[in-house]
């Protein structure tokens, strides 16, 4: 396995290579989901949703709560099927979870009677890896990165919950997969930490060339990360708008207040929200 962050820039095996010039990585086409409740009624959470997202773009998705963004990474993850319309991950019809996506879903979600290194290893055991010096050495460095050296033994309870999720990513990311799915990654954590996790994250995304979709309350964090961010309307979830974030890279946070194409794209989002 390797890890992300040793990876080369933009690395493609030919067959992705000649996938990616065919269609996109991900093609979601006229998506509908709808929820049963118990009172009997229905309730639609995604409206004819139409999105491509192409090998190795980082996509933010933005809207107001309750807008269907987490019932979308479902679908992308493989964790839910919709009820009419079609999505697809290289071209395949999407119809399960796959090794190739890692997910960091809103809570962390760890095991309470494995410690951190347990945690981050399972998938990977669950997967067939072998538990090789190598392997321990990548997840370290990754725990590192995440602010969690030292904390590779205790048990989640012994942990902030900003920190549970911080390990939750390393989970993901340890895993190497080329499609990674965040939803509201950071939303845990203070605002200092925070913003050393995106400068990360920018970072390992630029090295790896991995495709990342990442769904965030912040418009602050979507035009820091994002290559496009895709604006959602309030519940039942359409795409209103797709704009695309013409900033170079890599981002530094301090330099990007008062960067007019940065003014501009957060009175357009504020606006699409309001
Ligand atoms: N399992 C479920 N059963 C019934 N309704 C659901 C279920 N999951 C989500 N919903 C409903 O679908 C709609 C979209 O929910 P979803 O979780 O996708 O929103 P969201 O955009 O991720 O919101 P937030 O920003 O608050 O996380 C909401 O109205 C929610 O109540
Ligand atoms: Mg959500």
């Amino acid at each position: 396995m390797t890890i992300a962050i040793e990876a080369p820039a933009g690395a493609m095996i030919a067959g992705e290579q000649a996938q990616s010039r065919r269609s996109p990585l991900i093609a979601v086409k006229d998506v509908v989901k709808v929820y049963p409740t118990v009172a009997g009624d229905a309730v639609l959470a995604l409206d004819h949703v139409n999105l491509d997202i192409e090998s190795g773009e980082f996509v933010c998705l933005v809207g107001p709560s309750g807008c269907g963004k987490t019932t979308l990474l479902r679908l992308l993850a493989g964790l839910d099927t919709s009820d009419a319309g079609t999505s697809s991950l290289a071209g395949k019809a999407l119809n399960g979870p796959s090794p190739e996506v890692g997910v960091v879903f809103q809570q962390a979600n760890l095991l309470p009677w494995f410690t951190v290194m347990q945690n981050v290893l399972l998938p990977l055991s669950v997967g067939g890896a072998r538990k090789s010096e190598q392997l321990i050495t990548q997840i370290q460095a990754l725990l590192r990165v995440a602010g969690l050296e030292g904390f590779e033994n205790k048990y989640p309870y012994e942990l902030s919950g900003g920190m549970q999720q911080r390990a939750s990513i390393v989970r993901a990311l340890a895993r190497d997969p080329k499609l990674l799915l965040m939803d509201e990654p950071f939303g845990a954590l203070d605002a200092l930490t925070r913003e050393r996790m995106n400068a990360e994250l920018q970072r390992i995304w630029m090295a790896s060339g991995k495709t990342v979709v990442l769904i965030t309350h912040s418009i602050e964090e979507a035009i820091f990360l994002g290559d496009r961010i895709v604006v959602m309307s309030p519940r039942p979830g359409r795409i209103v708008r797709e704009l695309k974030v013409d900033l170079p890279r890599p981002r530094v946070s301090t330099e990007m207040l008062g960067n007019p194409v940065h003014t501009a794209l957060a009175r357009e989002i504020r606006m699409l929200l309001e």
